[in-house]
């Protein structure tokens, strides 16, 4: 558990946490480079994750709907893929509604070990799963579980229970192929031999499908691009004009990965701590990768990775998969 919920943190978690120390280095470091980066990392201050949220809810962005219409329809299949008496570990877990299915379908789950996306839906969303699944222990960061449980035999329990990693949302777009073979390397250490790992991976399709997605038309992805500079700006004094900067998404097909950007709409000069940071006309900033598989080069990659792909479901498009790896 600790490995992936460092190496999320460190990497790729969608958690609103930021020491300001580490963030102005980012940022710095970021608008220092040839091409002008930002972390995605930083999207999710409490704006942010509140804007993701709708982000979700939007019809053309099709991962969330998907991936859940695919774990109601094949919940029973997933369960008996997974088998009993299992721990369920979720990092960077969300409003927990996919979870909710995952442990409705499941015979006899051991134990459910969230963590958050931000402090106030996690404890929503914790209260909420407690009343509705009282037979499941509940453990959640907030409670620091190793404190509370290590002396109990339940401790004991969640240790020597088989873990299987749920990672849905296709999170793991935001690495690149070799990060992704990485982060799945180290979830094998941490499932070890007899776990495994149930994860939500987004489909190759048309560009324009792809495009739509994160460029919808109620322009809430662009707000949510923009917002990093205004957690810049606030976090950091910066003085970004988020006016003159605009949302773009393009898909990269070498890469087969959507790309986010702010481009700068004039010439202009940003001023953060004492750094002048200066942008032409159509300078962009880049500040996301979602990168996008078929079942073939997922399936490959957590090969290199040491797992087997045991099965998966997609829909009728292949436009979203859930696939259940087990170790090599
Ligand atoms: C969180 N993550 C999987 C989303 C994605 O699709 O890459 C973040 C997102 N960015 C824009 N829209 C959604």
């Amino acid at each position: 558990m600790q490995t992936i919920q460092s190496n999320l943190a460190t990497n790729q978690t969608l958690s609103g946490d930021a020491s300001s120390n580490q963030f102005l280095e980012d940022v710095l470091l970021g608008l220092s480079k040839p091409q002008k980066t930002l972390p995605s990392k930083y999207f999710y201050d409490q704006t942010g994750a509140k804007l993701f949220q709708q982000i979700c809810e939007l019809s053309e962005y099709y991962p969330t709907r998907i991936e859940f219409e695919l774990l109601q329809k094949h919940s029973s299949e997933i369960a008996h893929s997974i088998g009993t008496h299992a721990a369920i570990l979720e990092p960077g877990a969300g409003a927990k509604t996919k979870a909710r299915l995952l442990l409705d379908a499941q015979h006899q789950p051991k134990s459910y070990i969230p963590d958050e996306l931000t402090k106030e839906t996690h404890i929503r969303s914790i209260t909420r799963l407690r009343s509705q699944l009282p037979d499941i222990q509940l453990h959640s960061k907030e409670q620091d579980f190793l404190a509370e449980f290590k002396d109990s035999g339940e401790f004991e329990h969640i240790c020597n229970a088989r873990r299987i990693l749920f990672f849905p949302g296709s999170t793991i777009g935001h690495f690149d192929y070799a990060g992704a073979r990485r982060f799945l390397a180290g979830v094998g250490q941490e499932v070890g031999r007899d776990g495994g790992c149930l994860i939500g991976v987004d489909l190759v399709k048309d560009r324009n499908s792809l495009i739509e997605a994160y460029n919808d038309n109620q322009g809430i992805t662009a707000s949510f691009n923009k917002n990093l500079l205004n957690r810049v700006n606030k976090d950091l004094a910066a003085d970004f004009v988020t006016d003159n900067f605009f949302h773009q998404a393009i898909f990269n097909e070498n890469e087969s990965r959507v790309e986010m950007h702010l481009v700068s709409l004039k010439p202009q000069q940003v001023t953060i701590e004492d750094r002048q940071f200066s942008f032409r006309r159509m300078e962009s900033i880049h500040t996301e990768n979602s990168y996008k598989y078929s079942i073939e080069s997922f399936t490959g990659m957590a090969r290199q990775a040491g797992f087997a792909r045991k099965a998966y479901w997609t829909d009728a498009q292949q436009w979203f998969a859930i696939f259940y790896l087990v170790g090599i």
